[in-house]
């Protein structure tokens, strides 16, 4: 397998098309980018939780939008808004000495921008922090054009509606501006976008469907991009690591406990004997597939047992330890539709550490304990 675009896979990526973004995109046209082309200005925070496409929104439309300034600034590095409009000022050109105060970087700035007639759009991301404890700061931004005649608009970002930290008095003294919401991808939209970055990254021929499903699969419970395309790029790499044709399901489950480390070794101290071979019968059941049903595991112990030499485990029993080991963390079992009028099943996988290492554990313990 060889990367066609391995860019795609990397966060700071910006598609070419936002996916589910449609509203948000255009709330951000009609609400700051037409009306700044104008010389009006407005502001607009948006919020949402990790990886709902916040960042990557404003930069689609930093790149796609023309006919103003656009600066993206990070609030994580700096102490205070007003450090971060000496860097803003420093960026449209004017160099100044350290520890203006808002009045003069603000003229400043306007003078700046007259200079050459253009209107500013500021980005203040991850401002969660600035947002609470640097409320002067934020009265001077948001208040800029009437304060200072300054010709700038603000978009600021964080991850809970900025309003929910204010009184009436400070809402009403900030200025009324709109809020947009990012909410959770759900897992329909979550497989599209992972597609769509797989198909950019790499021939179809590399990434087998099942695999862009499990990620999907582990990805939506945060409803998160991030975490899909985070999965989506090192079970990549684990699969080039390795010199592997294509990205498989255990690449893919070891990129998930990269991301979440597990302690596997203290869970599988304390199983016993029958426990450890139910457990090495269901790793044997999921070499090729994301997950197996009971029955392939009661088979597969029959195996298991024959090669140890000892007596197989009755069904009753087989089932109790699938419970104790699901409570341990070590498998998940699923409920699903066995299709039509079949009934339910149970259906059981691994999650945090690639089935084959965790086959290779078992097998050492149970020789261990012969
Ligand atoms: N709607 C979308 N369409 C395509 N890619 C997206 C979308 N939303 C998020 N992504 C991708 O997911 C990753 C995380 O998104 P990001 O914008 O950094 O989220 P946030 O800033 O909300 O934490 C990025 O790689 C981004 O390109
Ligand atoms: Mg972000």
């Amino acid at each position: 397998m060889k990367l066609r675009n391995p860019d795609a896979l990397d966060f700071s990526y910006i598609p070419r098309k936002m996916f589910f973004r449609e509203r948000q995109v255009s709330t951000l046209q009609a609400n700051i980018i037409t009306p700044l082309r104008m010389g009006i200005t407005s502001n607009l925070a948006l919020f949402g939780s990790s990886g709902t496409g916040k960042t990557s929104t404003v930069r689609f439309i930093l790149r796609e939008e023309k006919g103003f300034t656009g600066i993206y600034e990070n609030a994580l590095s700096y102490s205070s808004l007003r450090a971060l409009m000496t860097d803003v000022l420093s960026r449209v050109g004017k160099i100044v000495q350290k520890n203006l105060g808002f009045p003069e970087i603000f003229r400043s700035l306007d003078r700046t921008l007259r200079a050459k007639q253009a209107n500013l759009l500021l980005i203040v991301d991850e401002a969660t922090n600035l947002l609470k404890f640097d409320r002067a700061g934020l009265y001077n931004i948001l208040r800029a054009h009437e304060l200072y005649g300054c010709p700038m608009s603000t978009v600021i970002i964080s991850m809970e509606d900025p309003s929910m930290y204010m009184t009436e008095r400070e809402r009403k003294s900030l200025g009324v501006f709109s809020t947009v919401l990012f909410d959770r991808y759900t897992r329909d939209e979550l497989s599209r976008i992972v597609e769509d970055r797989a198909a950019l990254a790499m021939s179809p021929e590399d990434i087998d469907p099942s695999v862009i499903e499990y990620i999907c699969d582990l990805a939506e419970p945060f409803g998160s991009a991030r975490v899909a395309i985070e999965l989506l790029q090192k079970a990549t790499y684990m699969c080039l690591y390795r010199n592997g044709e294509s990205i498989s399901l255990e690449d893919a489950r070891g990129a998930r406990s990269m991301i979440s480390p597990y302690v596997t070794e203290s869970k599988l101290a304390e199983l016993d004997g029958d426990e450890l071979t139910v457990l090495l019968a269901i790793c044997r059941s999921l070499r090729d597939d994301p997950s197996t049903g009971i029955s392939d595991v009661i088979s597969e112990i029959g195996s298991v047992c024959e090669e140890t030499g000892t007596e197989s485990i009755e069904p009753g029993k087989v089932y109790r330890i699938i419970r104790r080991l699901e409570n341990t963390g070590l498998i998940e079992g699923k409920i699903v539709g066995k299709g039509d009028r079949k009934g339910v099943g149970k259906m059981l996988g691994v999650n945090d550490i690639p089935v084959s290492v965790l086959e290779e554990k078992v097998t050492e313990i149970l020789r261990r304990k012969m």
